[in-house]
């Protein structure tokens, strides 16, 4: 193999639907690396045994996607302290020593996604409410934490799943009923919908949100569509709004940093490019 050749991959079962080659090759070529970054359809019965085959090989390292999150975890020699709070990981750094550390970097691309966005937004600056309780509403959390937030509602349809997250989160969770969206609406500084509703081919988000202030920035980490019924919404009641497709393109700048040595940027040709 070319010595000065980098390799590194997305490995998901299934991986076709991936935006990340498209993103990481925009980024490679931006940068005249010297570098692929591949699509790689890995069963989770294959995915224990390949990956540090992979790193034998000499890539240098790989994002992670459904259903890895947790394996990859599992798999690797150190794992950063957040992607320790989180439970899962998304990206892999293979070290020349055969170490696998393995990092989260979800709840970074969520938050620098806002912060780029909005540059005077902090989740100190007062209450959020996160819709959901899955794998991002963990990635979502440790951010929201990590950025100084004192009060975080949230809620989900299965109310046990949200109550879990406050046992893992902590006293600066309040858990509210699903029922209840409508009632704490008012006040809020950030609203974030880590659900699926929304989402092309998913159920729709019908939720009463007469009561959501403009003072309240919405954002959405569904980004098909790009404008969600929800940041419609939000922009008619006159909200800052933030779509999810930034969060997808900033949860790839940790991992491209360490593995090809360059801050890669994110241009307005980038996001045309993973729309298309
Ligand atoms: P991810 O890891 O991407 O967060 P997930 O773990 O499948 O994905 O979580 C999907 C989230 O969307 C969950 O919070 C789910 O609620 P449940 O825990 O009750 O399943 C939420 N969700 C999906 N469809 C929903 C619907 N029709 N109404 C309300 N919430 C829904």
């Amino acid at each position: 193999m070319n010595e000065s050749l980098k390799l590194a991959a997305v490995i998901g079962h299934p991986i076709s639907h991936s935006k990340s080659p498209k993103m990481h090759g925009y980024w490679l070529e931006q940068n005249k690396i010297n570098g692929h970054y591949i699509p790689l359809s890995i069963s989770p019965d294959d995915f224990r045994r390949l990956v540090p085959e992979l790193a034998k090989m000499g890539f240098v390292g790989a994002n992670v996607t459904i259903p890895h999150k947790l394996s990859a975890l599992e798999i690797a020699t150190k794992v950063s302290d957040r992607a320790q709070l989180i439970g899962a990981a998304n990206t892999l750094t293979f070290g020349i020593d055969g170490e696998i550390y393995a990092d989260n970097t979800d709840g970074y691309g969520f938050i620098t996604n806002i912060k780029t966005t909005c540059r005077d937004w902090a989740a100190s600056d007062g209450p959020s409410l996160v819709l959901g309780a899955g794998g991002a509403a963990r990635a979502v959390l440790s951010a929201l934490l990590d950025d100084g937030a004192l009060q975080i509602f949230i809620t989900n349809r299965t109310r046990s799943k949200a109550e879990s997250l406050k046992r893992d989160f902590g006293d600066r969770i309040t858990v509210i009923d699903w029922a209840d969206i409508s009632k704490n609406l008012d006040g809020l500084n950030t609203l974030i919908n880590t659900t699926s509703l929304g989402m092309v081919g998913k159920d729709k988000m019908d939720l009463d949100l007469k009561n959501l202030s403009s003072q309240t920035l919405v954002t959405d980490i569904v980004y098909t569509p790009l404008e969600t019924e929800l940041l419609k919404i939000a922009s008619t009641k006159g909200c800052r709004t933030v779509d999810g497709l930034g969060m997808l393109i900033y949860q790839g700048i940790p991992g491209f940093e360490k593995w090809f040595g360059k801050t890669p940027i994110v241009t307005p040709e980038l996001r045309e490019i993973l729309l298309k």
